[in-house]
């Protein structure tokens, strides 16, 4: 079985220290650095956008994984490739034409995923899950850190798993939301291979022995 990764989610951060955090993920086991963009309309929340995604990219040393909560994505593909995305994550919700905005996020170099909100079916995929690089499931509705896990996606994870298996496809599962050592492992054995955690890394006392205990949890 293949790693599974670790992707701490930058919006926990502290942003007046975003150097001294970036910094203690690179020296972590961590795998990935999560990132949040949120326009205020697609989420009823602002994070933050290219400037800050410059600057952390300045100092990370790892896979870049770029999650737009935005509406008309499309604007912006190129703009994150030149960033230094890594993979970008657009919502299945805010396309109205997916598989033209998978193909535009491949031609511009980088992996394109696809985030279900809470309430959206998996098998919605089913006809562009060989198109797709990582699914991300939302695990709490997305807009903000700190929510509790929805119970329902163990479910939504098995069934992903399943048509990825049934379809022969390479993707990723990735899930974002209330991820902690509780339900790690349970997700894991679901079939989930990327496991987004924000607040349960940089609220911890030790984020890098957090990062260490989960990882292991898990491989
Ligand atoms: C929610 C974001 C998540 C969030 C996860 O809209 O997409 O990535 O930062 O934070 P926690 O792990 O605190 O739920
Ligand atoms: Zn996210």
């Amino acid at each position: 079985m293949s790693e599974k990764l670790i992707a701490p989610s930058i919006l926990a951060a502290d942003f007046a220290n975003l150097q001294r955090d970036v910094e203690m993920i690179n020296h972590s086991d961590a795998d990935w650095f999560h990132i949040d963009i949120m326009d205020g309309v697609f989420v009823p929340n602002i994070s933050f956008g290219m400037p800050v995604l410059r600057d952390i990219v300045k100092h990370a040393t790892k896979t870049i994984d770029v999650h737009l909560m935005i509406v008309d994505p499309d604007r912006y593909i190129q703009t994150f490739a030149d960033l230094g995305s890594d993979i970008l994550t657009v919502h299945y919700e805010a396309c109205t034409h997916l598989h033209r905005t998978l193909q535009a996020i491949k031609s511009a170099g980088m992996k394109a995923g696809v985030a279900l909100n809470p309430h959206t079916n998996v098998q919605l995929l089913e006809d562009v899950i060989q198109d797709i690089d990582m699914v991300c499931i939302m695990s709490v509705n997305p807009g903000f850190g700190g929510q509790s896990f929805i119970e329902n996606t163990y479910a939504k994870v098995s069934a992903l798993k399943e048509m990825i298996t049934r379809k022969n496809a390479s993707t990723l599962i990735e899930i974002d939301g209330g991820v902690t050592n509780k339900n790690a492992k349970k997700l894991v054995d679901a079939g989930a291979d990327v496991l987004v955690a924000g607040s349960y890394v940089f609220k911890s006392s030790n984020p890098i022995t957090t990062v260490k205990d989960l990882k292991s949890l898990v491989n």
